[in-house]
């Protein structure tokens, strides 16, 4: 059978007290609604409906390549009326599963769970519950005698009875489409909030003598919905916790989880270690037997195996096998370092490529800069890629020895095997094999020395 999905994301979020709209905040380094599709997706669904509408140039701009197709409602009248609004867009004879975009705790275990029970039992609609300790806000599960489904009441509708209990909508829901499009038509806003439920479709359906499923979750924390910024910050804190768990169980040595925080889609490779007070970021991926950390940041990089990085920071670079980088480097966007690079303490290197064997030991500028391999540039040598206007580029050749506090003003070319003399600012083309030195003769004045 197809089935399709449709996420729930036209609302404000009035409580996150902000010009994003909620589902574009991000947790663990990735907006929630991000979180959901992928999770959607991870689940094998392919047909994703996203219903937009509050700030939806910003959720559409999140999702760019994400190919889900976007449904705008206009004006949010309710879930009901969310939902209602994808019924082109979805074939009658499908399964729909129903989710919100706030809900980045969600597995995808927990889909595929929910479709094999709808698919098992045949029903025409499946419903996620939780049973909470602390059930306020959500909309309460009403069970029969006989415990079978009578209807959902929402907190704001609910009797004083009905608000003692405990079990609670999860708002992750799958339907038989046909039927729920044409019974959604039928829903009203008559209710504390005027907005058209689409927990009402569920009454519903029960009319009609077809049994409403529920499906009580094994683990609650799941269902949680982001509304302000303190659950933002809660969610992230399991999402990290998951992710420092997730890795150890691969084989990762993570010192002290509670200080290291790593984003959701971060790879990190067997036998690596990270050390405290470290976060990895975005895309980044690290191969086996690196150590990093303390006191790093990487982002959205590409790092080989046996890496040491410590104490730096590290965007968007590329790092080849066996490199060590700091303490107290920094490494910026288009940074490539073949293998076995050292780059030492103070130095940044800026979209440069660095060949295989070459060091940058220390307190050193390397920007715009092909460097070949085996190259050593010593300490204080600085590319002086940039003359107030435009940027140019310095081009060292394998085996160069840049002798430490040299500049090198670009556009320059020093050769394969050229020595630089300490100190020299080097203006003009060195060619290969020679020596280099630029600076004033050095003069002594005895008996010139205060006493
Ligand atoms: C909803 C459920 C409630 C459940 C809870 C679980 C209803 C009536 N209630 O309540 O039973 O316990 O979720 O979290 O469905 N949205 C739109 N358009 C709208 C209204 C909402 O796209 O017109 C989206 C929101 O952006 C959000 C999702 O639907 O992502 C849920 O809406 P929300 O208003 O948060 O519903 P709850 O009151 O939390
Ligand atoms: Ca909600």
């Amino acid at each position: 059978m197809k089935i399709s999905a449709v996420v729930l994301a036209a609302g404000k979020g009035v409580r996150m007290c902000s010009e994003l709209p909620k589902v574009a905040h991000k947790a663990a380094g990735k907006p929630m609604i991000v979180h959901i599709i992928d999770i959607v997706k991870k689940a094998g669904i392919e047909d994703i409906n996203v219903i937009v509408g509050h700030g939806r140039e910003i959720v559409q701009g999140v999702l760019t390549g994400e190919k889900v197709k976007f449904v705008v409602q206009e004006k949010q009248l309710g879930t009901g009326h969310a939902l209602l609004q994808a019924k082109a867009n979805i074939d009658p004879g499908s399964a729909v599963i129903v989710l919100a975009g706030d809900t980045p705790l969600l597995r995808s275990s927990t889909i595929q769970q929910l479709i094999n029970l709808h698919m098992q039992n045949n029903s025409p609609a499946t419903i996620l519950s939780a049973e909470l300790n602390n059930p306020v806000g959500y909309g309460r599960i009403i069970r029969k005698a006989d415990q079978s489904f009578f209807r959902i009441v929402e907190e704001k509708d609910a009797t004083e009875e009905e608000r003692q209990v405990r079990e609670v909508n999860a708002g992750i829901y799958c339907f038989q489409a046909g039927q729920v499009f044409e019974l959604l038509q039928k829903i009203n806003t008559d209710n504390a909030q005027g907005e058209y439920y689409l927990t009402d479709v569920l009454e519903l359906i029960n009319n009609t003598k077809q049994a409403v499923n529920i499906i009580k979750m094994e683990d609650a924390q799941e269902m949680y919905g982001v509304n302000d910024r303190i659950q933002l910050a809660y969610v992230e804190s399991i999402l990290r916790k998951r992710k420092s768990l997730e890795l150890m169980r691969e084989g990762v040595t993570i010192i002290d989880p509670s200080s290291t925080f790593i984003d959701t889609d971060v790879i990190i490779k067997k036998d690596s270690i990270i050390l405290p007070f470290t976060i990895i970021e975005g895309t980044t991926v690290i191969g086996s037997n690196c150590q990093i950390g303390p006191y790093s940041r990487i982002s959205n990089s590409n790092i080989g195996n046996n890496v040491i990085i410590d104490s730096s920071r590290v965007n968007e670079a590329k790092i080849g096998n066996r490199c060590t980088i700091g303490p107290y480097a920094y490494l910026r966007p288009e940074s490539e370092l073949h293998d076995n690079v050292k780059v030492g303490d103070f130095a940044e290197i800026k979209k440069s490529v660095i060949g295989e064997n070459s060091k940058i030991p220390h307190l050193s500028y390397v920007g715009d800069a092909i460097v070949g391999r085996g190259v050593n540039i010593g300490a204080g040598t600085i590319t002086c890629n940039y003359d107030g206007r435009k940027k140019h580029q310095t081009i060292i050749e394998d085996q160069a020895f840049i002798g430490s506090n040299t500049n090198l003003v670009a556009p320059v070319r020093v050769g394969e095997n050229a020595t630089i003399g300490a100190g020299s600012t080097i203006a003009h083309d060195v060619p290969p094999d020679n020596l280099a030195v630029e600076r004033a003769k050095q003069r002594n004045f005895h008996n010139r020395t205060k006493r």
